[in-house]
């Protein structure tokens, strides 16, 4: 079975100024690709594209079409930009995209989520399909984006089955 292909998206007007600073991507990199111990990894894929963009909408949107039409990788991680700052625009750019919404996938991240940290219910994540690449959004740190990804790990082989 070929491995599922991601596409890693940070975003943060911060990271994207000066990408040394960016430990969210890196840590979802990680957690996909650490073949060093069980333990590192929690979900076994290969990382086709990374990049970081500007809390920009059409940044986040160029982004995301691409690597789903063009590059037409398995799943989008993006992190970042899903609180409730103005400019906080990642929610926003990925519902003019998606062609379905993937609400379940939000939910079980938000479920999750509000076990560890009341603060969780500030993320305003949305989750959904583009032709046959499923877009999740995470949020902004590393630890956050870490726990999300955690609670819905083991759902994204079967989603990227069914998307087929
Ligand atoms: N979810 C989990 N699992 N753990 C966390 O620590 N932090 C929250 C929330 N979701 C958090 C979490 C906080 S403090 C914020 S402000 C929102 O995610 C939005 O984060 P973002 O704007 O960096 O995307």
């Amino acid at each position: 079975m070929a491995p599922i292909t991601f596409g890693i998206l940070t975003i943060s007007d911060t990271c994207s100024h000066d990408p040394t600073k960016d430990r969210s991507g890196e840590e979802l990199v990680h957690l996909i690709t650490d073949h060093s111990t069980d333990s590192g990894r929690i979900i076994k894929g290969y990382v086709a594209e990374v990049a970081i963009v500007p809390d920009n909408e059409f940044s986040i949107m160029e982004t995301l079409t691409k690597w789903s039409d063009d590059a037409k990788v398995n799943v989008i991680l993006t992190t970042g930009g899903t609180g409730f700052s103005p400019r906080d625009v990642t929610p926003e750019a990925t519902k003019k995209i998606i062609h379905r919404e993937a609400p379940g996938i939000a939910v079980a991240m938000l479920t999750a989520s509000l076990k560890i940290t009341p603060m969780a219910a500030l993320s305003r994540s949305i989750c959904g399909i583009r032709n046959k690449t499923l877009i999740i959004n995470l949020p902004g740190s590393p630890k956050a984006a870490r726990e999300c990804l955690d609670a819905i790990a083991m759902t994204i082989p079967h989603a990227v089955d069914l998307l087929l």
